[in-house]
């Protein structure tokens, strides 16, 4: 069994912080959504990986580098342009051979791992395993429809209209018999060559396509909101440990984590939160379940249900809350008489402020 690992992609709905970093990089719990990718793969057993890396190549090397610090085998595999996820296959297809595969979506958060599905796949070893999740609004997912024993009957690709509340999650199970999928498709009306449509072709050609049903936390962190509340879930189960400086005048209250080299002075934490190394919180309130990431500045402030990404600096700004403060960006107050902002905001940012 081998794993392809997609980190390619655009991740237009993640701006502006895909524009500085690959979505698949941005930190829940102070660690990158990656790694915890890899650490499900490498519970499994697999220690071949290949990685599909895009434009944002050189920052993902950086990150995972060979593997072996993971004790996994990584082959990176380029695709120049995001052209779907069967395509990212098809250009696997030296690396995968005609090995079994866990085909991982980059951005796809399971805490619980994905043990489970594996077995399901292993029990009776069909061309292709796909898992689905019941959600409310299943329009921007693939969208499954099963049959009474579970069998799959139709999958589509974000529909408008779906027929079911079954999103596919990014976690699917194949043998070698999706490659001949992949070159019977064609490109959808996005442009994309489609997973989705490939299980399809198998299903439509009589292979054998079984469907399980994840009862577990599952989030896409494709969007600001699912990152928030996957870091929320992440921080629950927060591990404590200080082995920065806290100060007498400082509180830390319920699981904390406060980094090496990290000193907070004259505040207070409340857990779940977790403050980055070398970061500094001065005369502030953070938490619950809020993150903030290495080499930040926090000063006279109130954070909460927020994450602040390494080098961010916030001062002087009370109730902050569901927010995310990207690398090195600063959060301060204005000279401006009150009720007057001054904002230098980068593309496709968002700002709110109390109406
Ligand atoms: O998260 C589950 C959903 O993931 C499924 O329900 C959908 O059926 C599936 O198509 C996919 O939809 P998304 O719109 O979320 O896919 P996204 O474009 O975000 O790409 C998923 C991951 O794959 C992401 O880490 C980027 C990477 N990727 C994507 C494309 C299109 C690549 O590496 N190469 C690509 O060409």
């Amino acid at each position: 069994m081998k794993a392809l690992v997609l980190a390619g992609g655009s991740g237009t709905r993640l701006r502006p912080f895909s524009y500085s970093m690959p979505k698949q990089l941005i930190p829940i719990a102070n660690t990158p959504v990656l790694e915890y990718v890899l650490r499900n793969i490498l519970d499994l057993g697999v220690t071949e990986i290949g990685v599909i890396v895009g434009d944002r190549a050189a920052e993902i090397n950086q990150a995972l580098g060979d593997g072996s610090r993971f004790g996994a085998r990584l082959t990176y595999i380029q695709q120049d342009a995001p052209l779907g996820l069967a395509h990212t296959v098809s250009i696997a297809r030296d690396f995968l051979g005609d090995d079994d595969f866990v085909m991982y979506l980059g951005d796809n958060m399971l805490p619980e791992g994905i043990a489970g599905i594996a077995e399901e796949f292993a029990a009776h070893r069909p061309a292709a395993h796909v898992v689905v999740y019941k959600v409310q609004d299943p329009r921007s997912f693939g969208v499954a429809e099963l049959g009474p024993a579970g069998e799959v009957l139709r999958l589509v690709e974000k529909p408008q209209e779906p027929r079911s509340d079954l999103a596919l999650m990014g976690v699917y199970f194949f043998t070698a018999a999706i490659h001949e999928a992949v070159r019977a498709i064609e490109p959808s009306a996005r442009g994309e060559l489609e997973i989705t449509d490939a299980i399809q072709w198998l299903v439509t050609s009589g292979a054998d396509v079984r469907a399980g049903q994840y009862e577990g936390y599952w989030k896409d962190t494709g969007n600001v909101e699912d990152l928030l509340d996957c870091n929320r879930h992440m921080l629950d189960s927060l591990r404590p440990s200080v082995a920065g400086e806290v100060d007498d005048a400082s509180v830390l209250a319920g699981p904390v984590v406060v980094e090496e080299g990290a000193r907070i002075v004259r505040s207070h934490i409340e857990g779940p939160a977790i403050i980055g190394a070398g970061t500094v919180v001065e005369d502030s309130h953070i938490g619950p379940h809020t993150s903030i990431g290495r080499g930040c500045a926090v000063t006279g402030s109130r954070l909460e249900y927020s994450i602040a990404l390494d080098g961010a600096s916030v001062t002087g700004v009370q109730g902050l809350r569901s927010s995310v403060i990207g690398r090195s960006a600063s959060v301060g107050t204005t000279e401006e008489s009150t009720g007057r902002y001054r904002l230098v905001v980068g593309d496709h940012t968002r700002v709110e402020v109390a109406a």
